[in-house]
């Protein structure tokens, strides 16, 4: 069963009698988050990822569609109990030690004491402050204010984690360590809502990937499945090209470049892919080796916010 559903959700941020500078912020957004997955929304600055957690956590209500969290349609403060929130640029009252801040949320969350009092030490442990607990955040790096909000969003045991841009700011250290956080946390059943610009981060750990352009859902999947499309292919060859060989596969491939012995190709389809290889058999050149070179989540990235772009 979901534990998050979207159905066409849009957020428009109406600036009074200005219509024109009205900011279509979250355009028709559906999703379906499965228990105990990493889930990721990814999209540049601007693009309504924070809006949309602010949807499914109340903070924003949408100008239409509906949502639901845990079975529960949203607006519904209740099922906030069973969630955990680490807002993206969070502040802390600085005189607080990181001890505090985490015992502050766990009050406000009514977590009764004695709970607290076992849970923070080892929540301290879990995210690497326990050495730290007694400074006071402001003078915390950006990394350890960072891994004290983690603290903070899980002082209520949540099931799910709302997470907006956990790793901003932070250095690539700091990052594979709340990195393995979030996988323990996965581990532990929970479901982990990311959201990040940081494109190499969300590879390495999410389930699902959502890609948000200028508020609207471009592709969901898994990494494996946003990066398969248009696979691209070194091919190691032996004897020389043809100087026809580039005119008569360029029907079959979307980019091609031959650098000596080497041809990068990166075709739509295997049938494509195969055609071109029985080009160059029928020009008599050998082929001695072929790798196929999976792309990166960013290349495909960039690539889809350009398609986006030219419609
Ligand atoms: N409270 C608000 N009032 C007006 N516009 C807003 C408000 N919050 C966000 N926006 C606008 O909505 C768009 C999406 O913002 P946001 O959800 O913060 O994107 P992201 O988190 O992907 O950077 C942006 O154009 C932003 O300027
Ligand atoms: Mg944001």
């Amino acid at each position: 069963m979901p534990v998050i559903e979207a159905l066409e959700l849009s957020k428009t941020y109406t600036s009074g009698f200005r219509k024109h500078r009205n900011v279509h912020a979250v355009s028709n957004l559906s999703v379906s988050i499965e228990s105990g997955q990493i889930f990721s929304l990814l999209g540049p600055n601007g693009a309504g990822k924070t809006t949309f957690i602010k949807i499914l956590l109340s903070i924003v209500h949408p100008s239409q569609g509906s949502a639901s969290i845990l079975g529960c349609a949203v607006p519904n403060v209740k099922t906030r109990e069973r969630v955990g929130y680490l807002p993206e640029n969070h502040k802390y009252p600085g005189y607080f030690t990181g001890e505090q801040v985490v015992r502050f949320f766990g009050e406000l969350s009514k977590v009764p004491k004695k709970i607290l009092d076992e849970r923070i030490p080892d929540l301290l442990h879990m995210v690497g402050l326990t050495e730290w607990r007694s400074m006071k955040v402001k003078k915390y790096s950006k990394g350890m204010l960072q891994r004290v909000g983690l603290a903070q969003a899980l002082i209520n045991d949540p099931d799910i984690l709302f997470l907006d841009e956990p790793t901003d700011g932070v250095d690539p250290v700091g990052r594979k360590e709340i990195r393995e956080v979030l996988k323990g946390l996965k581990y532990q059943g929970k479901t982990i809502f990311l959201n990040s610009h940081l494109l190499s981060e969300v590879e390495m750990i999410s389930d699902q990937v959502a890609i948000l352009d200028r508020g609207k859902l471009v592709r969901v999947g898994t990494v494996e499945e946003l990066t398969a499309q248009g696979s691209s292919f070194e091919i190691a060859v032996e004897g020389s090209l043809p100087s026809t060989f580039i005119d008569e596969a360029s029907a079959h491939v979307l980019k091609m470049c031959v650098r000596g012995q080497t041809i990068s190709l990166q075709s739509s389809t295997t049938a494509d892919l195969n055609a071109t290889l029985d080009l160059l058999r029928k020009h008599g050149v050998l082929i001695t080796s072929m790798t196929r070179v999976r792309r990166s989540l960013e290349d495909s990235f960039i690539d889809l916010l350009k398609q986006g772009a030219q419609h």
